[in-house]
C-alpha cells in the first residue's frame, strides 16, 4: 500500500507526541534481555524523527524516560542512560544535517553529568535551527511539570511580576517546559495500553489519541504515516458542536 499518496500535507499535524511503549515485552517474546529491547527501540526512534522530519512535522516530543522509570533496576536505568549518550554521539551529525533542534524536557539535572554535557552541547548546536523540534522528554512527568510551573508562577506573584488574578490557562503554559509550542495535536502510543501515564497533561486536553498493539521496536514509518492518516480522518471540535 502506498500510504505516501494518502496523506494531506495541508493538513499535517502541528505537534505529535508519542508514548514509545513495550520495549521490555520486545525482548521478553524473543528471550533477550530487557536492554535489547530499548536498543532496537533506539533504530525505531530514529526511523521515525527521519519520518517526521520528511514529512514536515514541526514538533515531535518522545517520551524517553518518566520520572517513574528512576524505580528501575538500577541496571536498566544505567543502559537507558548510556544508550542515550550513545544515541547523542551517533546521531548529532544527523540532526544538524537534518537541522532538527533538540530541546530536553523533563529534570535535565537529575541525568547523569556526562550525558547532561553532551545534551547541554547538542541544544546549544541546534538552538538555531527550524525543520523540526523534537523533544526529548527526560526524567519527565506531567504532574511534577505543573507543580514545577505553580512554583515559578508563585516566584513571579512574590516578586511583583504577577498578581494571583492574572495567572490563566495561557500564563500556566508559558511556564511549563513545551512554553511557546503548540498543543500536540495528536498523542500516539505504542504496545497497547490505553492510559496518559504522567505525560503532557497539560499540553494534551484536545490531543487526538492513536493506540497500537504494535511494540516500539516494531514501530516503522509506515504505521507513523498510518497513524497521520487516522487523524486526519478525524473531526476536531475543541468541545464546540
Ligand atoms: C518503554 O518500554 C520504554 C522506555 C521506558 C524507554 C524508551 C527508550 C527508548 C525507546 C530508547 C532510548 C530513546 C532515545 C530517544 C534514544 P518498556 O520498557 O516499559 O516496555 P514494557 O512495557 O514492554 O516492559
Amino acid at each position: 500500500m502506498d500510504n505516501k499518496a494518502e496523506i494531506d500535507s495541508s493538513r499535517l499535524p502541528r505537534h505529535v507526541a508519542i508514548i514509545m511503549d513495550g520495549n521490555g515485552r520486545w525482548a521478553r517474546r524473543r528471550g533477550l534481555p530487557r536492554l535489547m529491547g530499548h536498543r532496537s527501540g533506539v533504530k525505531a526512534v530514529r526511523r521515525v524523527i527521519e519520518e517526521a522530519r520528511q514529512m514536515g512535522i514541526a514538533f515531535l516530543t518522545l517520551y524517553a524516560f518518566s520520572t517513574e522509570n528512576w524505580n528501575r533496576p538500577r541496571e536498566e536505568v544505567e543502559g537507558l542512560m548510556e544508550l542515550l549518550y550513545e544515541y547523542l554521539e551517533r546521531e548529532f551529525d544527523n540532526l544538524k544535517r537534518q537541522e532538527i533542534r533538540l530541546l530536553v524536557i523533563g529534570e535535565i539535572e537529575r541525568m547523569p553529568a556526562g550525558l547532561q554535557e553532551r545534551l547541554h552541547r547538542v541544544m546549544e548546536e541546534t538552538a538555531s535551527f527550524e525543520a523540526m523540534t523534537l523533544n526529548l522528554a527526560l526524567s519527565y512527568g506531567g504532574r511534577a511539570e505543573l507543580a514545577r510551573a505553580c512554583r515559578k508562577i508563585c516566584d513571579a506573584v512574590a516578586q511583583g511580576r504577577l498578581k494571583c488574578s492574572e495567572i490563566t490557562p495561557e500564563i500556566i503554559s508559558s511556564n511549563l517546559y513545551t512554553a511557546g509550542q503548540p498543543d500536540p495535536d495528536l498523542v500516539i502510543r505504542t504496545s497497547g495500553e490505553m492510559r496518559l501515564s504522567n505525560f503532557l497533561l497539560f499540553q494534551s486536553a484536545y490531543s487526538e489519541i492513536y493506540v497500537t498493539e504494535t511494540l516500539w521496536p516494531d514501530f516503522t514509518p509506515e504505521e507513523f504515516r498510518l497513524a497521520i492518516r487516522d487523524y486526519q480522518r478525524r473531526e476536531r471540535r475543541f468541545g464546540k458542536v
